[in-house]
């Protein structure tokens, strides 16, 4: 559904304020990256003395998290969480996502797979009925860039295209995927997984988010 910028900011800072509600007292929230997340960090600042802290999924979120204050501690110290917040590029009617448009998808995948509950909140332009209508990202090592390229066109018909000038937070490189009408999420993650040199596909769909929420007046929570 189009909108125009300002009602679709408006409804990612809606969703952001609506996460909120999940927060429970004591936790450390595992915090996704985006312009959508940005609301809710700014939202979150507002009950910190209600959290333990936070564990960042970017550079830029951990700034943010920082700015307000809030404590951004390491997955490697805090285990598992109870609750993950982050945004998505598209989402089918079963929660599965396409992330990775601000090149954050790794570390995304990461705190998603820790985490019990995974709330991902969007604004109704992010709901699609197929995904792959957004090029779908893919995390590579860059000396494998080329090789991992040829393999996508084969495998999936896509158009692979470099982000270039784009090195991710792990020091990789993003190749987007052009073309797709991804009617088997779970499947196409799998075996993109597999490609040598491939660090993270940007298919949300082995591990979907367990709640949605479409910013709006009021938010919908799916
Ligand atoms: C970051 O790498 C992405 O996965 C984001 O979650 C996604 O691009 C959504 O971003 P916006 O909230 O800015 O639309």
């Amino acid at each position: 559904m189009p909108q125009n910028p300002a009602s679709q900011n408006e409804a990612k800072r809606l969703a952001g304020e609506k996460a909120i509600e999940f927060v429970e007292d004591g936790m450390v929230i595992g915090v996704g990256t985006g312009s959508t997340v940005a609301y809710f960090i700014d939202a979150l600042a507002r009950v910190k003395d209600r959290i333990a802290g936070a564990v960042s999924s970017s550079e830029q979120s951990t700034q943010r998290l920082r700015g307000h204050g809030i404590e951004v501690m390491e997955l490697n110290h805090t285990g598992n969480l109870a609750l993950y917040v982050d945004g998505a590029d598209e989402c089918d009617s079963y929660k599965r996502l396409i992330k990775g448009g601000g090149a954050a998808l790794t570390r995304e995948k990461v705190i998603a797979e820790a985490s019990k509950t995974f709330i991902c909140i969007i604004d109704p332009a992010k709901q699609v009925p197929v995904l792959g209508e957004f090029p779908l990202p893919v995390e590579v090592i860059p000396m494998a860039r080329s090789l991992v390229a040829r393999e996508i066109l084969t495998m999936t018909g896509g158009q692979p295209v470099w982000r270039d000038g784009v090195v991710t937070d792990n020091g990789n490189w993003i190749l987007d995927i052009h073309g797709l009408a991804i009617t088997d999420p779970v499947g196409m993650e799998r075996e993109l997984s597999l490609i040598p040199g491939v660090v993270t596909v940007g298919l949300f769909a082995r591990r979907p988010a367990d709640v949605v929420i479409v910013g709006g007046e009021p938010p919908r929570v799916l």
